[in-house]
């Protein structure tokens, strides 16, 4: 059952859009007040696990952390730092069958058996809602959740398929050549993003015609190759007097405003920026019709960047920012105190316009990007009839309604495949479920064992796209020599996407998850409780991927009996396997993985486009007797239980 606390009069935060029962008392915490904070606190037992925060640093059981919900613009994503790009306020304690959000757009900090207090402790100022549910499992607290927030973004099948992005391609040219890369591979691809350099002066809603003469034409070439752009939008809008976009934004009066009533401005890529005011359903509905642009040219995806939102500088602390920079090289650690101080300056410095009031930025700042998504959302399903793909980097729990989020700018290291794990299964208890990481790193340089391995992981991902900084080494797919081993693990994603794309369709339409850890579906096993490492992905599949360098097998934990799948470029071959341990060769060029007892996992053809993939003569893998395959065409808005039929096994 899920029911609300009220502390004070809650902001509104639009996470929560089922009716939920009020009542006086929380379960499990008490509630204390300090210095104009409330302190929430809960004692745990020492073999407790607590689950949820999404998108955080940690493990996937946060206990030992502190985790700060404040959205940051930041590439540190080691276990130090305690804030990312997204809040997501939800702790599942899965001894307890109990999970709890904390309902508020300001900051939280939450210190979970931090230092081994044996406690967690969830420290912010008042004025929320706090939701809780009780059930008969810690999987059906969280289903509960998800159907008070609402149903989860649907994105087209499409979306489903390899894309390839690269801060750095620059024009026309850069988009052939990573075409033609994997065309002559033979390595499936569906879309390319396009980063800022698409833009004339980064400069969101425009394109330098220079370097794309034709977008639509360009577009239109590029789709009868299967292949979709995917450009880029940024929060900010370049104040820039005389353009279009900006005059417009202006005459409307959709950006945020500062104390003295003026537009506030912060430095972003293209110089000062404003930043419309996405709190305001005014301002949202401006920025969503503004995409008419892309779609007049044949764009039907996107992904939203900065939008926690970054800041470079602004008019404020500019002179400071230049101490910053020097800062860098002398005292890192003092630049990186600077820096907060600042960004917490910055923000205190702007307003939106809630129901005709002023509110401060500070106070609602974890709401800010997921609504950006929002508005992009609600602006494509006007200009559009059918599914769009959108994805964002900042969020909040709720905006998963509207969109998919990526994980923002890692790095090319094994522990952030591990990172990528842990985040797919947090991100879907808080409701969202089209996620991804930047496959193979942003930052630093990829090796070829290390964008194979990760590879295997991102097969499993909604979202499956490489993507990574300008100035690292190259790391397209094709890149690395015989693009052999490549080319088998790509066309797997392929064989699996008609259960990829199923089982996330159900999982959207039945308020589940697409993935989620092993302690939700084995609640007995004690053994599974802190496995971190293997994941299950829809209801047949259980993975167990390499995430260390060098390993060439693993250890499994199987908690039932399972057909151990290995997948070889060709041929799928399957061995029973008893419940217990199991010691896993997996070769560099091969994926391994497992279907659950009684669990059927349809299987396609190896093709190099989504649109190639059918329904039809799906091959069943596995000892089940039927699959429940959901199907459509990939685009309809209409997506109901009516598009699943069943499929059994002759
Ligand atoms: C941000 C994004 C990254 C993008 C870059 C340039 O760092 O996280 O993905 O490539 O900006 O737009």
């Amino acid at each position: 059952m899920i029911t609300k606390v009220l502390f004070g009069v809650p902001f509104p935060t639009d996470a929560v859009t089922q009716p939920v029962e009020q009542v006086r008392e929380l379960k499990h915490f008490s509630v204390g007040e300090e210095y104009g904070c409330l302190i929430f606190t809960c004692p745990l037992d020492a073999d407790e696990v607590v689950y949820g925060l999404g998108e955080t640093t940690g493990g996937l059981n946060k206990r030992g952390g502190q985790y700060i919900s404040f959205n940051t613009d930041t590439a540190d994503h080691s276990d130090s730092n305690p804030s990312l790009y997204a809040s997501h306020n939800l702790l599942v304690l899965e001894k307890r069958n109990f999970c709890i959000f904390f309902d508020t757009p300001g900051k939280v900090d939450f210190r979970i058996d931090l230092n081994g207090s044996g406690k967690i402790e969830v420290i912010c100022r008042g004025n929320m809602a706090v939701y809780q549910v009780e059930a008969g499992s810690t999987y059906e607290a969280v289903r509960e959740f998800l159907a008070a927030v609402g149903p989860s973004y649907l994105p087209p099948r499409w979306a489903f398929g390899y894309g390839q992005s690269r801060f750095g391609y620059k024009c026309e040219q850069d988009f052939l050549e990573v075409m033609e890369g994997h065309q002559k591979a033979g390595l499936p691809l569906d879309y390319i993003c396009m980063d800022i350099d698409y833009m004339d002066g980064y400069r969101d809603f425009s394109v330098d015609s220079s370097r794309f003469p034709d977008l639509k034409a360009f577009s239109e070439r590029m789709l009868k190759e299967g292949i979709r752009l995917v450009p880029i939008v940024d929060a900010g809008i370049k104040v820039d007097p005389g353009e279009p976009v900006y005059e417009d934004g202006v005459k409307h009066g959709v950006f945020c405003t500062n104390k003295e009533g003026k537009l506030f401005q912060g430095g972003v890529w293209p110089g000062m920026t404003h930043f419309p005011d996405f709190l305001n359903p005014k301002a949202r509905k401006w920025f969503g019709q503004q995409y008419k642009f892309y779609t007049d040219r044949g764009i039907e995806g996107f992904w939203n960047d900065m939008n926690e939102p970054a800041l470079f500088y602004t008019e404020y602390t500019k002179g400071p920012k230049k101490l910053d920079l020097a800062l860098n090289f002398v005292f890192p650690r003092l630049r990186k105190k600077v820096k907060e101080r600042h960004t917490v300056r910055d923000y205190q410095s702007f307003f939106h316009q809630v129901d005709s009031k002023p509110v401060c930025h500070y106070d609602v700042h974890n709401i800010y990007g997921g609504n950006m998504i929002r508005a992009t959302s609600e602006g494509l399903s006007e200009l559009l009839d059918h599914r769009y793909l959108i994805f964002g980097r900042s969020s909040y729990i709720g905006a998963g309604r509207y969109g998919g989020v990526w994980t923002g700018d890692n790095t090319s290291c094994w522990e952030h495949i591990m990172l990528n794990l842990r985040h797919m299964a947090s991100l879907n208890m808080c409701g969202f479920l089209y996620s991804g990481a930047d496959t193979g790193g942003f930052m630093g340089n990829c090796s070829r064992e290390l964008l194979l391995r990760w590879l295997a992981v991102s097969t499993f991902t909604p979202l499956m796209r490489n993507h990574s900084s300008m100035g690292t080494r190259a790391q397209e797919a094709y890149r690395f020599g015989d693009p052999e081993a490549f080319r088998r693990i790509l066309s797997l994603r392929y064989r699996l996407l008609p259960y990829i794309y199923s089982e996330y369709m159900k999982a959207a339409l039945r308020s589940d998850m697409y993935i989620k850890p092993l302690a939700f579906t084995f609640p007995e096993d004690e053994k599974v409780k802190n496995i971190e490492d293997q994941l299950l992905v829809g209801n047949s599949i259980m993975i167990a991927p390499i995430v260390t360098k060098g390993a060439t097998a693993r250890n499994v934990y199987l908690p039932e009996d399972m057909t151990m799948v290995r997948y070889d470029g060709r041929d799928f071959v399957c061995t029973p396997c008893p419940k217990g341990d199991r010691q896993v060769e997996v070769p560099l060029d091969q994926v391994v993985f497992f279907i659950r007892k009684d669990r059927l996992l349809p299987v396609g053809k190896a093709v190099c486009n989504s649109r190639e993939v059918t329904a039809e003569d799906l091959q069943l893998l596995g000892d089940g007797k039927t699959y429940e395959l959901y199907w459509d065409d990939g685009m309809t808005r209409n997506c109901t239980e009516d598009n699943i039929r069943v499929l059994e096994k002759s």
